[in-house]
């Protein structure tokens, strides 16, 4: 059955621009996937010659879970390259390079300045447009597919391995990265109120069980289970300044990375918790933990927000 997705007239060009990147990513890969990059095609075409203004486009589950797995890549390389060709003109070079032909025909055809005149045009004017994009495919993949969980999963590996290249771009760029829209889908927490210096808490956002932590006004936000029996994180304490201590058997966290500095069962936390540590130390085969996530997080009007991307 297919889904209908609703688009604004300013929401039209992010998924023409994106659907054949799709598509042609989908044809680099199995016979299931380049029969989905075809059918993709078709549905680029139709909306191409339908008449303007809003639009609603019907897509089979396979398109939909794949036009939301990447579009933020198509949007982050859309804002890169806009950002190499603003630089290398300010200082008179010759224009940024093509990521690849299919791109300058597409960027030449839905985002014109971001070639021809890039310092008057600004990747944050059509952010706002990426991000609804998204947001209306990740909620129609929510109602509409059982395979949402591995779509969240597959989505968050993609997210943190492209902020973690765009960080490596950015290195080698004079120019200073915005943050892009699609990246930054803060959700709201709680009250800062509700969080007052020295606490820390457990929320579950958008199904995703965190922790807040208030660091003497800096609020920052981990997973709330511990990566080492699945403990919650929520009932343990703050040691060293910024170190969550699991309650369980002791595992330390970074709260500014997640970053699993202490194992449980160190000596330090067992001499103090016979019971969870010493004794149990003895009886549990698993003596590890790993890293946990740290989301950003900020305070607006009051609200702490936290991005789960
Ligand atoms: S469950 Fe957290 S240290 Fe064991």
């Amino acid at each position: 059955m297919p889904v209908t997705l609703e688009l604004t007239p300013d929401e039209r060009p992010i998924l023409a621009f994106a659907m054949p990147l799709v598509a042609d990513w989908l044809n680099q890969g199995t016979s299931d996937h380049r029969e989905v990059g075809a059918s993709l095609r078709s549905v680029y075409e139709a909306l191409v010659r339908a008449a303007e203004g809003p639009a609603t486009v019907e897509l089979s589950r396979d398109e939909l879970y794949y036009l939301g797995l990447r579009l933020y890549p198509a949007a982050v390389q859309l804002e890169d390259y806009w950002l190499e060709n603003k630089e290398n003109r300010e200082v008179g070079g010759e224009p940024a390079p093509f990521p690849s032909v299919l791109f300058e025909r597409l960027a030449r055809a839905y985002f014109p300045d971001a070639i021809d005149d890039p310092s008057i045009w600004d990747f944050e004017t059509v952010a706002p447009f990426f991000g609804g994009v998204q947001r209306k495919l990740d909620e129609l993949i929510r109602t509409q597919t059982r395979a949402r969980g591995l779509y969240q999963r597959e989505k968050t590996a993609i997210v943190r391995r492209l902020h973690e290249q765009r960080e490596e771009r950015a290195r080698h760029r004079r120019t200073v990265v915005p943050l892009l829209g699609v990246a930054t889908a803060f959700r709201r927490v709680a009250r800062l109120e509700d969080l007052p210096p020295g606490a820390l808490r457990r929320f579950d956002v958008d199904g995703k069980p965190i922790v807040a932590l208030n660091l003497g006004g800096e609020v920052r936000v981990v997973d709330a289970i511990c990566s080492h029996m699945k403990w919650n994180l929520a009932r343990g304490w703050v040691e060293a300044g910024d170190k969550l201590t699991c309650s369980a058997h002791g595992a330390q966290y970074d709260v500014h990375t997640g970053r699993c500095v202490r194992g449980p069962f160190a000596p330090e936390f067992n001499r103090k918790h016979f019971f969870n540590g010493r004794l149990l130390s003895w009886l549990m085969a698993k003596r590890s933990c790993s890293d946990i996530r740290a989301y950003e997080a900020k305070v607006e009007d009051g609200e702490i927000l936290v991005n789960l991307a």
